[in-house]
């Protein structure tokens, strides 16, 4: 008898992916195999989004495509994994040719809901767990450079910004067991990998009670030790929690990548206040003040909301002079969308309008830009070391990396190999990508 094989396609956020990574697990202990040709699949699984309301327009979209996939083969099963499956819970089995719905701390139960799915019903688990982790579970690594992982580190948040879906679809915040976490990253090591990303909505929070001198900046440092040839990266971290003593930690070891993302949403303390985000305007420019005077060469990128409730025409303004004060090397800049059963849906007004919305946004994404640029004219003969990812897109005879600060790097093929570092000196840029020769 041939394997089985399951297809998963994921939407969101670097947990998603990483979801997706334990999914594959879990389905490899009851023999499916992945794979990456949708037409061979006995089990599609949608793992998706629900940030925003064209994250979900886009999944909708995606399973009305695959009615047709089921017309060929009535006995594939397709199933609709993580916060969007948390957030509408069994209402899309009315709407869709799904036969599974599997919340983010449910894929455990997989197998067993996969076995009603396969005796004709429909199979739903949407319950939300305080200490799921999936901590011991090995996950298969997809979309795998062979060099580069992610490993979460913690689940859920609890920090409720008035406008965010994530507190409701992925419930609680509860951290990893650390020995488990470390046990991973060594194991990805010894296999080859030289990067990992510490996953977390706010790895800053990141505790784990048994050990009350285990916080993120300690769980930091014993990834960093394991080797000096694997790069260390984190994301998210929240303004409000990141602290000196984990931007020491990142200044004292090399292999911790010079590079934070602190989304900052708004340049308003106004506008940040009815977003509770739980700082101020001042509260930022400090913290950003902090990691230049510890991290001299750290890169800050962020998270960007244009057109929250109630913004004036004057807190958009403090959004751009706040961009160029911190001069950005790189942002992620949204719209905002309006979430059911969020405060800001139940108790503020949606009220600016569309067009100012888009035009708030096109005034952040150009100025972004300018700041982008700026940034990687200013590494025009400078050296970085850079991890090689890989042949670049453009010319074979090029290869690509990254350098601390997490930008791309392209540069000459002299016969490295994929994992190597090396030394580049940058000779000119693009608004996106560093270029540069190898030195010995
Ligand atoms: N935990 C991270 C963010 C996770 S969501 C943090 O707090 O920093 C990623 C980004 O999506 C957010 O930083 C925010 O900029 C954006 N976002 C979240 N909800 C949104 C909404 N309703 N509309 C538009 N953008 C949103
Ligand atoms: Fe959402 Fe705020 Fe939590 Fe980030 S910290 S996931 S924006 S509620
Ligand atoms: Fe989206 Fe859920 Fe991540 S809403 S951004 S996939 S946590």
């Amino acid at each position: 008898m041939s394997t089985k094989k399951v297809f998963i396609e994921t939407y969101g956020c670097q947990m998603n992916f990483s979801d997706s990574e334990i999914v594959g697990s879990i389905m490899k202990s009851i023999d499916y195999e992945v794979t990456t040709d949708i037409n061979q699949a006995n089990v599609i699984f949608l793992n998706t989004c629900s940030i925003r309301d064209n994250a979900e327009q886009k999944v909708n979209r995606r399973l009305r495509e695959l009615r047709s996939y089921k017309k060929k083969n009535p006995d594939l099963k397709i199933g609709l994994l993580g916060c969007m499956a948390e957030r509408l819970k069994e209402q899309i089995f009315n709407e869709e040719a799904v036969d599974l719905i599997v919340g983010p701390d449910a894929y455990r139960d997989l197998p067993n809901l996969l076995n009603v799915a396969e005796s004709g019903q429909k199979a739903a688990n949407v319950i939300l767990s305080e200490e799921e982790t999936y901590a011991e579970i090995e996950p298969v690594r997809l979309d795998n450079n062979g060099i580069s992982a992610f490993i979460s580190i913690m689940r859920g948040c609890e920090n409720f910004c008035t406008y965010c879906v994530v507190p409701y679809t992925r419930g609680k915040e509860r951290s990893r067991d650390p020995q488990t976490i470390i046990t991973e990253a060594k194991d990805l090591f010894d296999k080859g990998y030289r990067e990992i990303t510490l996953l977390g909505q706010n790895v800053n929070s990141y505790h784990w009670n048994e050990d009350s001198d285990m916080n993120f900046s300690r769980l930091l440092e014993h990834i960093a030790l394991i080797n000096p040839l694997l790069r260390v990266r984190f994301a998210t971290s929240h303004p409000k929690d990141i602290s000196d003593e984990l931007l020491y930690t990142i200044a004292k070891h090399e292999n911790i990548c010079k590079a934070i993302h602190l989304p900052v949403q708004s340049g308003s303390s106004d506008v940040l206040k009815k977003m509770n985000r739980k700082y101020t305007r001042e509260w930022y420019m400090n913290r950003i003040e902090a990691i230049k005077t510890i991290i001299p060469d750290c890169a800050v990128s962020t998270d960007i909301i244009a057109g929250f409730c109630d913004e004036t025409e004057e807190n958009h303004q403090d959004t751009l002079s706040l961009m160029k004060w911190v001069g950005f090397d790189y942002a992620f800049m949204f719209k905002y969308s309006e979430r059911p059963d969020t405060v800001a849906a139940k108790r503020f007004d949606d009220n600016v309008e569309e067009s100012v919305k888009s035009r708030r946004l096109d005034e952040i994404i150009e100025l972004q830009k300018e700041l982008s640029a700026i940034s990687n004219k200013k590494d025009v003969g400078k050296f970085f070391k850079v991890l090689i990812e890989g042949v670049s897109k453009r010319s074979s005879q090029k290869l690509f990396g990254r350098n601390s600060q997490n930008k791309v790097v392209v540069f000459p093929n002299h016969e490295f190999k994929v994992g190597d570092y090396v030394n580049v000196k940058i000779t000119n840029c693009t608004s996106a990508t560093l270029i540069g020769e190898t030195i010995e």
